[in-house]
């Protein structure tokens, strides 16, 4: 499973590129707006450090808004992926943004039939947002699992990128259910490296290196 940054912190990406564990990155106008600083040169930034897919979200709502707003974007970069909301006229822009070669991530899906139609339209990838459904009561480890299934049925090429990641046992379970990509926190990803009994164990190693004899380093 490929492992992308949900980020527009600059600082985040260069610490897991520098961990060797990154694969892409998504944005989208809220982690933009949380850098506090402007669109294209937190955007230039990050395209000159990673190599891998980065997600650009559109904001326009017609179809031509947002075919005109990708083809910019997707301008920037030979990695640029636009982010497309799930409505009628997202499709219709990822149909077209696809038909010209540029990549699209369709954000913003909540169940399995948004998804479906999603992979109908060619786009690259989905985003089936889990948190968001989590935190209304709902299951959104099932939407990875119905999707993932759903896309399998078909051999439909769009790649799934579990979202709206809050924890690491959302990391673990996308990776059983086999989905492709995981977008996370930074936050989760720091943890995904933790376990309280890896840190006792080093402290206990170290303290007893300290007991033998003819210690080389
Ligand atoms: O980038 C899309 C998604 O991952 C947002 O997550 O935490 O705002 O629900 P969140």
């Amino acid at each position: 499973m490929q492992f992308f940054l949900d980020t527009g912190m600059v600082d985040e990406i260069k610490q897991a590129l520098d961990w060797g564990i990154l694969d892409g990155v998504t944005t989208n106008p809220t982690l933009i707006a949380k850098t506090g600083r402007p669109f294209m040169e937190v955007v230039e930034e990050i395209l000159k450090l990673v190599d891998g897919p980065v997600s650009l979200e559109t904001v326009s709502r017609d179809a031509k808004g947002m075919v005109e707003e990708g083809k910019r974007l997707a301008e920037l970069g030979d990695n640029v992926v636009v982010k497309i909301p799930m409505t009628p006229e997202g499709m219709k822009a990822v149909q077209e943004l696809e038909s010209e070669g540029i990549p699209t991530n369709v954000t913003l899906v909540f169940s399995p039939s948004q998804a479906l139609i999603a992979g109908k339209a060619g786009a690259s990838y989905v985003s089936p947002f889990i948190g968001r459904i989590d935190d209304t009561s709902g299951d959104g480890m099932k939407l990875i699992r119905d999707v993932v299934q759903i896309f399998n049925n078909y051999q439909i090429e769009t790649q799934v990128i579990v979202a709206s990641v809050r924890h690491p046992m959302h990391v673990v379970e996308a990776a059983l259910i086999g989905a492709d990509i995981c977008t996370m926190p930074f936050e989760v990803m720091k943890k995904l490296f933790q376990h309280p009994l890896t840190d006792k164990g080093i402290e206990l190693f170290l303290k007893d290196w300290e007991k033998v004899p003819g210690r080389p380093f």
